[in-house]
């Protein structure tokens, strides 16, 4: 039996705390192995991923002794919350701990489409001075249209008013009393009357059901012409052809996508787009978010094995008493 399995690449002084008290295994590419990670799965109490190992109904099932999963971000597609549930399973996340260095990142697009930084730089580098190529645009008095306005949307326009910027905000789940999007002096409106008036929209969607191909070849079209398209969410939530028809077209007038429909993603149009700026979903990569992200899902699974309840559990604090069900293998 271990105490704590760990199948993706995560480390630093919380799980060192972690390997002090308990017996934990890193196995960082275990997530790639299904065969061995169900295998694995069967003897430990606690359970830590990021968002590459799949935790679905048949490795919660194989893991009867888990009693808790840890999610080192703050997306849930990778984990069946409620089969876990159904199990008796804590699901722990981050659900804000790395949400500061999204909506920084949201800026960095920003600014990079608006000015061509990448292409600038590239050009600059080949020995030219191309000052007349660059002409840019401001951000200052544009139209940031944020698509889900949660912890990340909402730093994003916070961020976005710094520049001067007037924000207006899509979201079902809210009303437009919302005490942060009136912070941010958001205007709540619904998805067309965002894309249609949107200088910049940037999403900040969960992978879900609802949210799959919400951003398709008649949303890109809806959009104000030559409007920068920013994603740092979740891939799925874009049908990718569709995006490079808008772009194409000229109807998007440009794009920056931290996330893929498929990650990593095959090569494709994108790649070839001078107008899209392409980064490996690291969006919540610096040293801050990861430190508080580890800290926390290290704190939560510890807490768990200590008898004690998750802070930032999705479903339960505390696991259902034993003995659960078994299944038969
Ligand atoms: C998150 O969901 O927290 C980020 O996308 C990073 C990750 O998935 O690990």
């Amino acid at each position: 039996m271990i105490d704590i399995l760990i199948s993706e690449n995560i480390h630093g002084a919380q799980v060192d705390a972690l390997v002090s008290r308990f017996k934990v295994v890193i196995q960082s590419d275990l997530w790639k192995d299904p065969a061995l990670l169900a295998e694995k799965v069967k003897n430990c109490r606690a359970w830590i991923v990021r968002n590459q190992t799949p935790v679905n109904a048949t490795l919660i099932d194989a893991a009867q002794e888990l009693l808790v999963i840890g999610r080192a971000g703050v997306g849930l597609d990778n984990v069946d919350v409620q089969h876990a549930e159904r199990a008796g399973i804590v699901v722990a996340y981050t659900p804000d701990q790395n949400a500061i260095s999204v909506a920084e990142i949201a800026m960095g697009m920003m600014l990079s489409l608006a000015r061509f930084l990448p292409a600038a730089d590239a050009d600059t580098k080949k020995g030219n001075w191309s000052r007349q190529r660059f002409l840019g645009t401001e951000l200052y008095g544009k139209t940031l249209g944020i698509i889900g306005a949660g912890k990340i949307g909402y730093l994003t326009a916070r961020r976005a008013m710094a520049f001067g910027m007037k924000v207006v905000a899509y979201d079902p789940f809210l009303s437009e009393d919302n005490i942060l999007l009136s912070e941010v002096q958001a205007e709540l409106v619904e998805l067309e009357e965002l894309l249609a008036r949107a200088d910049v929209v940037s999403c900040h969607l969960p992978a879900t059901p609802q949210t799959a191909g919400l951003l398709n070849r008649a949303r890109f079209m809806a959009m104000k012409p030559g409007a920068l398209f920013i994603n740092t969410s979740r891939g799925k939530v874009v049908v990718e052809e569709d995006l490079v028809q808008a772009l194409k077209a000229g109807v998007v007038g440009g794009a920056a996508l931290d996330v893929r429909s498929k990650e990593p993603p095959q090569m494709s149009e994108l790649e070839a787009l001078p107008n899209v700026l392409l980064t490996p979903h690291i969006a919540a990569f610096t040293r801050e978010a990861q430190d508080r992200v580890t800290a926390a899902v290290c704190n939560d699974v510890a807490r768990v094995l200590d008898g004690k309840p998750a802070l930032n559990a999705v479903n339960r604090a505390m696991p259902k008493p034993r003995p659960r069900p078994r299944v038969t293998p």
